[in-house]
């Protein structure tokens, strides 16, 4: 071992030299240090009974504070980092106070994943509105007490820890740490020194260059990359799989670095979703909404995009937005006297269910996604059984240049085939025509001829093909007709109800 995994739990610093790879944070907490104020509910990200707040220290030396789910954190990521549990709030945490004034929990079991949850959230900001609360809470389930005093006492201690109320956005990474314990702000720098350590035959390493992952790779390139552990997390605790050898891509700061270029955002493959999607959002607010639905901010946190990209799942949220904007990814492979490196298009990446056209040992480096031009027009939908922390049936994105005619169609569609990929005809369907909803409604009849979904128990074919030619057309009602569409459908219809457009039943005056 190159040295123990070193850590401030709770204001106490913690050496630990004798934990498998695989062990998850929560285990660790639960059994080793006896804090079993942290729960274990679905142990795959779902629920967040084991919801925890994470401290470190951003590429720039500013301490972060994140909510994350300790039942997929291998404990060796926490590294250099603060944790703070339940137990480390204390009991005098203006949300304890409020969710008991509130009456915000019966059995209790999901309430100190709540706390820590609503506690993370509160550090970086107030929460101003229903829809940031709802978010805010996204990865946390109740089974008994039900959600309106929950909310309500999230917005009582908002009120208590933020008076002024200034506003926030909720898909913003939290960098104060208001109300929490003093000694996160002073949390020390991470070793000098590189973790790595070899366990019961399993190898950690966290390496601190790009050259060093290569190094590693080349040395066993079925090695597991860990990004955000998101998915890799559901490996270990699900499937009980593990690997001869982890290689933790996060303490490489090269890869931590997120930019805005003049003719694309460069991320890297460090880089959380919570932080790329905020910097997408400089040009593309639209994505947003669609953004709020992937999963929780303890997940966003936590699971990189180019993680998610890797990772290649038929489902996979990220892919049809990326690839409707034209994205490429930087591929790269260890070789003398040079790394190879080359960019390929993210939609040429997938090439069938799981499959890659990536070379043995290449990995990515990172994503680019060209800066808007004017005259771009995009849009997402998603389609799920729950709005928030749920897997889609169906996603779409759509990106033209709008004008009498429309031009550079691209779309892309998750959930209907293999891979992510684009839907040649539709897009056929769409370019050089005048946006009407005849053109659209053509485009949506042509998407039949581009899948064949399969059928499964998220959705049928029928389903899949109905849905995905629905949200193209509902698109064209919601730019060209200012109607309802997909996700901000309810919003919408409130807006319009709050503007006199439509009475009280949605009826059109
Ligand atoms: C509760 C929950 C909710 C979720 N909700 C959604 C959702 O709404 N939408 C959605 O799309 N996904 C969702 N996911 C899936 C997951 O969060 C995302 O896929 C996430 O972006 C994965 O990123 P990660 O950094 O955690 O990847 P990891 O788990 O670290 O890695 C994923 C895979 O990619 C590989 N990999 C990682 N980085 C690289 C690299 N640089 N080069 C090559 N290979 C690499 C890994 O080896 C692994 O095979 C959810 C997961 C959970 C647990
Ligand atoms: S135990 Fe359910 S999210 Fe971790
Ligand atoms: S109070 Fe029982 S699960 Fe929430």
């Amino acid at each position: 071992m190159s040295r123990p995994i070193c850590f401030v739990l709770d204001g106490r610093p913690i050496e630990v030299g004798d934990a498998p790879a695989s062990t998850m944070l929560l285990d660790w907490l639960r059994t080793e240090a006896r804090l079993t104020g942290t729960k274990e509910g679905c142990a795959e990200g779902d629920c967040g009974a084991c919801t925890v707040a994470i401290a470190r220290h951003d590429v720039d030396g500013a301490v972060r504070v994140e909510p994350c789910n300790a039942c997929i954190l291998p404990l060796a990521s926490v590294d250099g980092c603060g944790v703070l549990t339940v137990e480390g709030l204390g009991g005098t945490h203006p949300v304890q106070r409020a969710m008991v004034e509130r009456h915000g929990s019966q059995c209790g079991f999901c309430t100190p994943g709540f706390v820590v949850a609503m506690a993370a959230s509160l550090a970086g900001g107030p929460v101003t509105s229903h829809a940031q609360a709802c978010d805010a809470l996204a990865g946390n389930l109740c089974r008994c007490t039900g959600y309106r005093p929950i909310i309500d006492a999230l917005r009582d201690a908002s009120d208590t820890l933020h008076p002024a109320g200034a506003t926030t956005d909720c898909l913003e990474p939290t960098r104060s740490a208001v109300g929490l314990p003093a000694w996160i702000g002073a949390l020390p720098a991470r070793s000098p020194e590189p973790l790595s350590f070899a366990a019961g035959g399993v190898q950690w390493h966290a390496p601190r260059t790009i050259e060093a992952v290569d190094a590693l790779l080349a040395e066993t390139p079925d090695a597991w990359l860990l990004a955000g552990g998101t998915d890799i997390g559901l490996w270990v605790t699900k499937q009980l799989r593990e690997p001869r050898r982890w290689i933790r891509l996060g303490e490489v700061d090269a890869l931590r670095i997120a930019a805005a270029g003049t003719t694309a955002f460069e991320i890297g493959a460090a880089v959380s979703l919570a932080d790329a999607f905020a910097l997408l959002h400089t040009d593309w607010p639209e994505f947003d909404r669609y953004w709020t639905r992937f999963a929780s901010p303890a997940i966003r946190a936590s699971g990189t995009l180019v993680g998610n990209l890797a990772n290649g799942s038929p489902i996979g949220d990220a892919a049809p937005v990326l690839i409707a904007l034209g994205s490429t990814v930087t591929l790269r492979r260890a070789a003398q006297p040079q790394p190879h490196r080359r960019e390929l298009a993210l939609e040429d990446l997938y090439a069938d269910y799981r499959v890659q056209r990536r070379d043995p040992g290449e990995w990515i480096e990172g994503v680019r996604v060209p800066r808007r031009r004017p005259g771009r027009v995009v849009h997402a939908s998603k389609l799920s059984k729950r709005f928030e922390q749920d897997i889609s049936a169906v996603s779409l994105a759509i990106a033209f240049d709008e004008g009498e005619q429309l031009t550079d169609v691209r779309i892309a569609l998750g959930g209907m085939a293999g891979t992510v990929r684009r839907a040649g005809s539709a897009e056929a369907a769409l370019e050089g025509m005048a946006p009407t909803l005849e053109a659209f409604e053509r485009a949506g009849a042509a998407i039949a001829a581009d899948f064949a979904p399969l059928d499964d128990l998220r959705a049928s074919r029928e389903y899949r093909l109905a849905a995905a030619a629905g949200m193209l057309v509902r698109f064209w009602h919601a730019r060209y007709r200012n109607e309802p569409a997909g996700v901000d459908e309810l919003s919408l219809l409130s807006r319009q109800i709050a503007s006199g457009r439509l009475d009280a039943t949605g009826v059109a005056r």
